[in-house]
C-alpha cells in the first residue's frame, strides 16, 4: 500500500509586490541587491485581515477539486505552519470547520520552512500504517506577520501564500521514501524568539536571522538528505526528473541541485515571484509545475524542506 498524490492546490493572496515597491516603501535597498544575493524579485503579502488558514482553505478547496474527493470523506487533515491563526486551536481544526469535515485527525505541525516535508510524511506514515486513507496535507503562511520591516537583512526574503496536496491510500506508487531530521542546538541561526505571556509580548516577536550561517548549513543537509531519500528507494539522484528544493533562495537551490547532478531545467523555481513562503513554498512550487504540465504521472520528484529548529527533511515520490 501506497500513499499517492491525487490532488494539489495553492494560494497566493493579492498581488506581487516588486522589489522596487519595497525600497519604494522606505526599507534601505534596491532590486539589483535583492536580485543577486537572492533571485527574489516579488513577493505577495497578505493583507492586515487574511491570516493563514483563509489560504489554506482556498489552496485545499482547489487540491480537493483535482482529486475529486469531498472534505467530508477525508480522515486526516495536517497543516504545516508557523504563522498560524491563534495559539489554538490548531490551524487544522480551522480548516477542518471551514471544510464542513467532521471527525478527521487534525493537528499542526511546526517544523518551519521544513514544515511541508514533515507533515507530508507523517501522512504518508498514517496511511501506510493502514489507519487513515485520504488526507489533506498543507502548508500556509503568512510570514509578513513576523518580519521586522526595520531589518533589511530579512524582511525582503519572505512572503506570504499556501500550498495544498491529497493524499490518498493506493496500489499504485505513491510515496517512496522519506527522511525527516532537526538538530536544536542551531536554534539561535533561524528563530523568532518571543512568547505572549500574561497577554504581554516577552522577548522578541521578529524573526532573526544569521544569514550566512543559515546559507552554509542549508546547502550540506539539503544535498545530504536527498542522497539518504534516494538510496532509501534505490533511486540514483541523476534519475529524479524533478527536485523541488525549498525556494529560500536562488543561490541555495542552484547549489544543491549542482551538488546532486540535476540540471536546472529539472529544477522547479518560484522564490523569483513568490519570495520564501516557508512550509508553503514547496507545495505551491509543486502545484505550479503540476498545473502547467511539466510534471506529468509516474515521474519521480524530489520535495525537500529546511528551516528554523533546525529541521530539514526529503520526500522521493512517484507523480
Ligand atoms: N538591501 C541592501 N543591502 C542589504 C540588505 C538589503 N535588503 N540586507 C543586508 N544588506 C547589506 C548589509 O547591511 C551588509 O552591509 P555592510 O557590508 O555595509 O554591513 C551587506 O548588505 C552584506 O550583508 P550580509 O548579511 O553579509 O549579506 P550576505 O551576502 O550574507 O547576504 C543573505 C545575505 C541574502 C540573507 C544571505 O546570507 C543568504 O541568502 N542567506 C540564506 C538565508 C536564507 O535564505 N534564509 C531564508 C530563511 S531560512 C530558510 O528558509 C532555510
Amino acid at each position: 500500500m501506497y500513499a499517492r498524490l491525487s490532488g494539489v492546490g495553492s494560494c497566493l493572496p493579492g498581488k506581487p509586490v516588486s522589489n522596487e515597491e519595497l525600497a519604494s516603501r522606505g526599507i534601505d535597498t534596491s532590486d539589483e541587491w535583492i536580485v543577486s544575493r537572492t533571485g527574489i524579485r516579488t513577493r505577495y503579502l497578505a493583507a492586515p485581515e487574511v491570516t493563514s488558514s483563509q489560504l489554506a482553505l482556498e489552496a485545499s478547496r482547489r487540491a480537493l477539486d483535482m482529486a475529486d474527493v469531498r472534505a467530508e470523506d477525508l480522515d486526516l487533515i495536517i497543516v504545516a505552519t508557523s504563522t498560524p491563526d491563534f495559539i489554538f486551536p490548531s490551524n487544522a481544526c480551522l480548516l477542518q470547520g471551514k471544510l464542513g469535515n467532521k471527525g478527521a485527525t487534525a493537528f499542526d505541525v511546526q517544523a518551519v520552512c521544513a514544515g511541508f516535508t514533515y507533515a507530508l510524511s507523517i501522512a504518508d506514515k498514517f496511511i501506510r500504517s493502514g489507519s487513515h486513507k485520504k488526507a489533506l496535507v498543507v502548508g500556509a503562511e503568512v510570514f509578513s506577520r513576523i518580519l521586522d520591516w526595520q531589518d533589511r537583512a530579512t524582511c525582503v526574503l519572505f512572503g506570504d501564500g499556501a500550498g495544498a496536496v491529497v493524499l490518498e491510500a493506493s496500489e499504485k506508487p505513491g510515496i517512496l521514501a522519506t527522511a525527516l531530521h532537526a538538530d536544536g542546538s542551531h536554534n539561535d541561526i533561524l528563530n523568532v524568539p518571543g512568547q505572549v505571556c500574561s497577554g504581554t509580548v516577552v522577548g522578541d516577536p521578529f524573526l532573526r536571522m544569521d544569514g550566512q550561517a543559515v546559507f552554509k548549513f542549508a546547502v550540506r543537509v539539503l544535498a545530504e538528505v536527498a542522497e539518504e531519500v534516494c538510496a532509501a528507494a534505490g533511486v540514483a539522484s541523476t534519475e529524479v526528473d524533478w527536485l523541488i528544493p525549498h525556494q529560500a533562495n536562488i543561490r541555495i537551490i542552484e547549489a544543491t541541485g549542482k551538488k546532486l547532478g540535476i540540471d536546472r531545467d529539472r529544477v522547479i523555481v518560484t522564490v523569483d515571484r513568490h519570495g520564501n513562503t516557508s512550509a508553503a513554498s514547496v507545495p505551491l512550487a509543486l502545484d505550479e509545475a503540476v498545473r502547467d504540465g511539466r510534471i506529468k504521472r509516474g515521474q519521480k520528484v524530489l520535495l525537500e524542506g529546511v528551516g528554523g529548529g533546525f529541521t530539514w527533511g526529503a520526500i522521493l515520490l512517484e507523480f
